[in-house]
């Protein structure tokens, strides 16, 4: 419509000298979009695109039983799109290294403190316990020793070690926001962090209410969450190692924020003998939540919370909700 200054048509550019089709070339690359609007649009449609639940391979996975209930909860606005984002590498393609990187980590330690807690503040009489987002199965093989375990988790791949490690116990694919088991739990654990890949603080309420739901009153939710706002250090390189006959993975990470969110830029090294030497980088991005704020948001969810600075070895405390009788 137009002509004036306007883009030219296909006909009218076939007419013209290389000059004056340099000079349009010009004038249309200055109609093209500032490239930051340009990348909005680019990401907003990678967005609309990002079908999480396909890649965590629903609804079913070898055996595992799909613990979705509500599925993914519907996207609520652009600008906090409440779908999990792709799993990181650690927990997706790496999971069979995930136990050797974190090797050093004393999960039976881990448990004596979780096992002590529970005895001290549950109320509900039973004992069954449910590890969100449980990973590879560590802590529940501890557990099972004393308690009815059962496990979620949204990676597949990390559910296919745990199932290894755990014959018999019921594992199964699950959103922590979302899942519905059909029953409740004296104990809900949620550790090493996991709650710091949710990406809003919406994200961290629904989660919590979610918890409040599957317990038995008079049952505690134990959460081990990420990193303080304030202690979080920008700048820190860390290392990981392992190394066994058949394979040498290493992890170098180094961390930068802005504002709430973490990110962790992470690069893996993966030797395996007789062939070459892998390399994946993968920035991971977490949100960074007050501690008096996560407090806050499990109350709000119905639970009665509060925070124990000495939790687990990781330093980063615990957060214990208790579900009320009445
Ligand atoms: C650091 S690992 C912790 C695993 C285990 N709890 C442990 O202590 O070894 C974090 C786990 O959270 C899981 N995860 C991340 N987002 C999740 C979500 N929205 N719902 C359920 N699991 C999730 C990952 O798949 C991964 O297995």
């Amino acid at each position: 419509m137009g002509g004036g200054r306007g883009p030219i048509g296909r006909g009218q550019r076939e007419r013209l000298t290389p000059r004056e089709a340099r000079r349009h070339q010009l004038r249309l690359d200055r109609t093209a979009p500032p490239p930051r609007a340009a990348g909005a649009q680019y990401r907003e449609r990678k967005r609309q695109q990002f079908r999480p639940w396909k890649m965590a391979g629903f609804p079913t996975y070898r055996g595992l039983r799909p613990e979705l209930g509500a599925a993914v909860p519907a996207v609520t606005s652009s600008e906090e799109p409440n779908v999990p984002r792709a799993s990181p590498l650690m927990f997706h393609r790496l999971a069979p290294y995930y136990d050797d990187l974190v090797g050093q980590k004393d999960y039976p330690s881990e448990v004596r403190t979780l096992e002590s807690l529970a005895r001290r503040w549950v109320r509900s009489g039973g004992r069954s316990w449910l590890d969100v987002a449980c990973g590879t199965g560590r802590h529940l093989s501890f557990l099972r020793r004393h308690y009815t375990v059962r496990g979620v988790d949204l990676s597949p791949e990390m559910l296919r070690v745990a199932k290894r490690r755990l014959p018999g116990v019921r594992l199964g694919i699950g959103d922590m926001r979302s899942f519905r088991l059909g029953e409740t739990f004296d104990v809900i654990s949620c550790l090493y962090s996991a709650i710091g890949h949710l990406e809003t603080e919406r994200d961290v309420r629904t989660t919590f209410e979610n918890f409040a739901r599957h317990l038995t009153p008079g049952g505690i939710a134990i959460v081990e969450p990420w990193i303080d706002p304030v202690d979080f250090r920008s700048g820190f390189v860390h290392l990981l190692t392992h190394s066994s006959p058949s394979v040498t993975v290493v992890r170098m990470a180094f961390s930068s924020r802005r504002g709430r969110r973490s990110a962790i830029h992470y690069h893996y090294l993966i030797g395996r003998s007789g062939r070459r030497v892998e390399h994946f980088e993968e920035v991971d991005r977490g949100l960074l939540v007050p501690r008096r704020r996560l407090v806050q948001l499990m109350r709000s969810a119905g639970l009665k919370a509060w925070f124990l600075t000495n939790g687990l070895p990781s330093g980063r405390g615990l957060l214990l909700g208790l579900k009320p009788h009445s």
